[in-house]
């Protein structure tokens, strides 16, 4: 069976692991430390902080800002349940929009949901595409959307209008006009779970990049601290001759990435343009080429003039297909061997959001996009021969399921 998405797990990783264990520090140490800054020379940002998951680090994020009931925090219908249960979870309402062809949020919906409860939108860069990072910071900008924000906290009145949290879970190591994700916006979240490109077993870090007067590097110190319980010494800190006082200056959060998985992140990063990167483009490539002859395949948008992906997921879709028939297709792709997936099941299908009053109508392009999606395996090691294993298992799928 070729498998989806499976994790490089080799010897180089596998050294790097041990040697943390062996280390005697295997909490948030050194390599953490160390991590942290060789992403955020990466990404060509200041500041980047490792926590143990996009979702604890985004929903840290949330409270921080003083999202709470009464509040909405704008997120689009087509995306993993993340990103907009954290907003659930802080008592605020999450404001489904629609996306375009390509899978990314429609930013004239952004702008037709903003009303004076909006604190933040939470942009989603689908299978790795950056969205219109730009359309979103100018409109948060603009005098008459300026003047609607009602903010409710010392925080919220710093920085005096809507933030952008930007759910990058797929991005890291795309290119928005030239540059990495990860600049663009206030903060940009990462994902380093396991079937991600870039992955630490689970595990995710924040870009800090907030405007003046915010200062990201105090900024950094503080989510530092209120990812460790608000203690303002970390556990190393306070392993210090003579130095174990500490304060607690708020009730902060537990969400600090271990050593041992920033060991694995070292070496994952080490190795991410040059091996992982390349080789994933070259599938995204192989497939392209292949599904481009045939007039029944919608291959994704992945490159263009201002983005380019981070080639996480390849996002083929099945012309005129209803949900039945692309499920069927699916049935007998696996009866090849070949694992496949959806993504993703919009939020409006999913019982905890129809049960909070989210229709799939109101959201007819994710709809159409989720109706006929189906994501092909895409993973380092993936070999020629798989490649063409997994082309011919789909058309051959296609031509079965058509004729049935
Ligand atoms: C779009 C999106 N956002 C957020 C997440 C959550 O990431 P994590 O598992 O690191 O919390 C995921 C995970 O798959 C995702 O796909």
């Amino acid at each position: 069976m070729i498998p989806f998405s499976p994790p490089r797990i080799d010897d180089e990783i596998i050294n790097e692991v041990v040697a943390a264990l062996k280390s005697g520090w295997i909490t948030t140490g050194p390599r953490t430390k160390q991590f942290e800054k060789e992403v955020a020379a990466y990404c060509g940002v200041e500041k980047f902080l490792a926590v143990n998951s996009w979702t604890a680090g985004a929903e840290m994020l949330l409270h921080w800002f003083g999202v709470q009931a009464g509040d909405e925090v704008i997120v689009p219908a087509y995306t993993y349940c993340a990103s907009a249960n954290i907003v659930i979870h802080c008592g605020a309402k999450p404001i489904l929009v629609d996306v375009n062809e390509d899978f990314t949020i429609n930013i004239e919906s952004v702008r037709n949901a903003i009303t004076s409860k909006t604190k933040v939108i939470l942009p989603v860069d689908v299978g790795g595409l950056p969205v219109n990072y730009d359309a979103l910071m100018s409109m948060v900008n603009e005098p008459a959307i300026q003047a609607l924000f009602t903010a409710n906290t010392d925080r919220q009145k710093k920085l005096n209008r809507i933030l952008v949290l930007n759910d990058a879970a797929h991005s890291f190591g795309a290119f928005y006009k030239g540059k990495r994700v990860g600049a663009a916006c206030d903060f940009t979240v990462f994902s380093f779970h396991a079937v991600k490109n870039l992955t630490t077993a689970e595990g995710g870090g924040i870009c800090i990049n907030l405007p003046k007067p915010y200062d990201n590097t105090e900024l950094y110190n503080e989510l530092n601290t209120y990812s460790l319980h608000g203690q303002n010494k970390d556990a190393l800190a306070k392993m210090q001759k003579g130095a174990w006082e500490y304060d607690v200056i708020d009730a902060g959060y537990k969400c600090n990435m271990t050593d041992i998985l920033a060991s694995i992140g070292l070496i994952e990063l080490k190795r991410y343009d040059s091996q992982t990167l390349k080789r994933r483009k070259e599938i995204f490539e192989a497939y392209t080429t292949a599904f481009s002859k045939y007039d029944w395949a919608i291959t994704p948008h992945y490159k263009d003039a201002a983005r380019e992906t981070s080639y996480h997921l390849y996002l083929l879709r099945i012309k005129g297909f209803d949900v039945p028939k692309r499920n069927d297709m699916i049935q007998k792709i696996f009866d090849k061997d070949v694992s496949v997936n959806v993504h993703y099941k919009p939020l409006p299908l999913l019982t905890a959001y129809k049960i909070r009053g989210y229709v799939m109508e109101d959201y007819p392009v994710s709809k159409a996009l989720w109706e006929n999606e189906i994501s092909l395996p895409v993973f380092y090691a993936m070999t020629d021969d798989q490649i063409q294993t997994v082309i011919d298992a789909i058309v051959k799928s296609y031509t079965e399921t058509v004729s049935a």
